[in-house]
């Protein structure tokens, strides 16, 4: 085979077979196939797409492409949740916990944060302390205690995933369908979970923007997902306006623990995305037959305070300093904390996450380049959701800054995000679909 006659084959938009994919796939790690020719052959499908099979070998080679998690010898369903990236998307460090206080056992690699969206890597490290690489033993043993832990993917999981991203991100061969969830589906396949809860975001905060988009992703995801076995369903959730109302990875942590202690009311819309999420966690794995059922069984996990000493046990045991638990103001301590106030009276009509989550990234939140540090206590509190009655001179949002580089910048692109308008906008749904 060739892999010049395999590109060229993409680009003519014919179909590949199993081999020919697993040529290409063993290729980026044997050196036969070059990362020019990789682009080359990305861009194309990109551009012609793959069938629902191609997507499924594409997947199953790129598993195979590393080490593969045996999580067999612990107790119970292993249960993982995935979201394809929003901002103020803190669902994990809520969901996580509650589910392990429902007798789930969720052991999880997640990622850090990807452009403007946020990442539970870097979340979990604004608790002083917190070391997300683990060793494998390590983190099983942290699941047995506990019932929950979150680290990063080891180094050897599905490494040709960590080539074609590197080059997608800087070759405009992100977007595309079946590179997406091949992405996904592999990392979420080798790091050995039984059962997947996928949360496919759509809207201006999402890679996905259209509904329609989202629910084809969703689509061939859990299709994927259930070629291989694993029980898979998705969400599609909304990510036009930032879920919570913290930007930032200690304010993001400081939201998850208020959540948790039952501060925050359960028709808030992180809280409800949070359950709706965790319910179906917890409907694979055998521990709720239906949302009716889990529903309760997650009020009473925040209402027993099990959610928290969950979270707070999983940090201890990752290294993490239980006083930022106990006081998560410690979390969030900058030089100086700035209320953007309302320019005109109205309603707040429209939340650009994707700006929202580029201004947050601006103080500090996130990184502009890989190797860039992120500051773990800055970002940015909304003080209004979407639909909320503002008044002139209101507070926005608080900005909270250590480095004001950028701030004027920052500014600037939270309120091209923000729009207010006489009339009150219509409620939007927090989740759309349900695909099973
Ligand atoms: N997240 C991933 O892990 N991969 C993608 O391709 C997009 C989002
Ligand atoms: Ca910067």
């Amino acid at each position: 085979m060739l892999i010049t006659d395999l590109i060229a084959k993409k680009r003519d938009g014919f179909e590949h077979s199993r081999e020919e994919i697993a040529f290409i796939i063993n290729g980026i790690g044997n050196g036969t196939v070059a990362d020019y020719q990789l682009t080359a052959w990305m861009m194309a499908v990109c551009c012609r797409g793959m069938t629902d099979t191609e997507t499924a070998y594409l997947t199953s080679a790129m598993v195979d492409s590393g080490e593969t998690i045996d999580l067999s010898d612990l107790p119970g369903v292993k249960v993982d949740k995935h979201s394809t990236g929003g901002v103020g998307d803190t669902t994990t460090l809520v969901v996580a916990p509650l589910v392990a206080a429902c007798g789930g056992t969720v052991a999880k690699m997640s990622g850090r944060g990807l452009a403007h969206s946020g990442g539970t890597l870097d979340k979990l490290e604004s608790v002083p302390g917190v070391c997300v690489e683990q060793p494998l033993e390590r983190f099983k043993h942290i699941v047995r205690e506990t019932g929950v832990c979150v680290v990063g993917q080891s180094k050897n999981l599905d490494p040709a995933d960590k080539k074609m991203y590197q080059l997608r991100d800087v070759s405009g061969t992100v977007q595309s369908i079946p590179l997406i969830a091949s992405s996904i589906m592999s990392k979420k396949i080798a790091s050995g979970a039984d059962a997947i809860v996928l949360d496919v975001k759509t809207g201006s905060g999402a890679f996905m923007e259209t509904l329609d988009e989202a629910v084809r992703l969703a689509g061939v995801m859990v299709e994927i997902g259930k070629a291989v076995g694993r029980r898979t369903v998705a969400l599609i959730t909304d990510m036009n306006r930032p879920l919570g109302m913290a930007i930032g990875n200690g304010l993001e942590m400081k939201e998850a623990i208020e959540v948790l202690s039952g501060k925050v009311p359960y028709d808030d819309p992180l809280t409800s995305v949070c359950f709706e999420l965790a319910a179906q966690m917890l409907k694979l794995s055998g521990l709720a037959a239906d949302k009716a059922e889990a529903i309760p069984m997650l009020k009473s996990a925040i209402e027993s305070g099990e959610g928290l000493a969950r979270l707070r046990r999983m940090l201890v045991e990752l290294g993490g300093d239980p006083s930022y638990v106990d006081d998560p103001e410690k979390l969030v301590s900058v030089n100086r904390c700035i209320p953007i106030r309302a320019e005109a009276s109205g309603y707040v009509a429209e939340m650009d996450a994707k700006l929202l989550g580029t201004a947050a990234l601006l103080l500090g939140a996130g990184r502009e380049k890989v190797e860039d540090s992120i500051d773990p206590a800055v970002g940015i509190l909304m003080k209004k959701r979407y639909g909320d009655r503002i008044e002139e001179g209101d507070e926005l949002a608080v900005f909270y800054v250590n480095d004001e580089t950028d701030l004027a910048e920052a500014e600037r692109l939270f309120r091209l995000g923000i729009t207010i308008r006489d009339d009150q906008p219509e409620p939007l749904p927090l989740v759309y679909d349900v695909i099973e």
